[in-house]
């Protein structure tokens, strides 16, 4: 079986060889370790029969600095190499011209859980990444979808569009890896300078901080985010600043009056110009 497809002709004519039941893991490449966590995770589940499919795309339409997307590393014969040694059965990695129309005008906008976080300093970012997730979960049509916690508002999100619009494929969340020193694998990881790089584990440190707090009991999200922006500022190197922090219910992605219910802390932060996400449940 050829296991990379660039068209969507040839990857349907493909799955109706495959056997079911079918797991899709979407991805933007240049693989790292949280991607292949997900892979692993897809063969898992759908065991030795069953078809574990990639796709591969550096999606435009989401954007929304035009320097991220000329500079987003594509290693595509890497990744197909390492989708071979993880026994990928197919890669979908097709050009740009055929998965959009030249005047393609469809775009999928949520109203309510983009409100905020990356949602807010994005925009226009998630109807670019539900408008793909939506034509590849057409595309494929799998029996499941695995995304990643550490993009923790696009899984909401991507949850949100799959019970709205009833798309039939079960959505699956896969816990964040992370680095030995709590950084947060990320394709981005690799812009960053070795000085950015040592003082990244900030993040994950501030946020377990807030965490710790749960334990006394607190219910005043202000403590939280003050002592949370405390750990993310102190000695940060210059050019560090935080994009946002926010303490919100961890469905409906609105901010929290009380902790009360499940809470999530998410927060994204510069180091020059590399933008990196994290987030951590504060409240089950
Ligand atoms: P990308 O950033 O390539 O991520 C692909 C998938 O890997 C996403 O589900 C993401 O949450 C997951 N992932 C990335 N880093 C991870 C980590 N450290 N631990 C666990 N999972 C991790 O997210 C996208 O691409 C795109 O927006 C996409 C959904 C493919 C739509 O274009």
């Amino acid at each position: 079986m050829k296991l990379r497809h660039s068209n969507v002709n040839s990857v349907q004519e493909t799955l109706k060889e495959c056997p079911s039941p079918l797991v899709l893991v979407p991805t933007m490449g240049a693989l790292h370790g949280g991607h292949l966590a997900l892979i692993r995770a897809a063969r898992e589940m759908v065991g030795p029969q069953g078809t574990v499919a990639v796709s591969i795309f550096v999606n435009p339409t989401q954007f929304d600095r035009p320097e991220d997307l000329s500079s987003y590393p594509q290693p595509l014969e890497e990744d197909l190499a390492l989708c071979e040694k993880e026994g990928v059965d197919i890669v979908f990695a097709p050009e740009i011209g055929t998965l959009y129309q030249p005047d393609h005008s469809v775009l999928v906008t949520e109203s309510l859980l983009t409100k905020h976080l990356c949602g807010a300093t994005r925009p226009g970012h998630f109807d670019g990444v539900l408008t793909i997730v939506l034509k590849l979960l057409n595309i494929f049509q799998p029996n499941f979808a695995i995304f990643g916690e550490k993009d923790f508002q696009q899984l909401a999100l991507i949850r949100r569009m799959v019970r709205d619009l009833d798309a039939q494929t079960e959505i699956i969340g896969h816990p964040t890896v992370r680095e030995a020193d709590g950084l947060a694998l990320s394709s981005r990881n690799r812009k960053l300078t070795p000085i950015h790089r040592a003082d990244a584990p900030r993040i994950r440190r501030a946020l377990l901080a807030a965490q710790s707090i749960h334990q006394t009991g607190e219910q005043k999200p202000q403590v939280y985010l003050d002592a949370t922006r405390h750990h993310l500022s102190k000695d940060a190197p210059e050019d560090f600043r935080i994009d946002y922090l926010q303490l919100v219910d961890s469905e409906s992605l609105q901010p929290l009056a009380k902790v009360t219910s499940r809470a999530t802390l998410a927060t994204a932060c510069f180091f020059g110009p590399v933008r990196l996400i994290d987030n951590i449940q504060i409240r089950d």
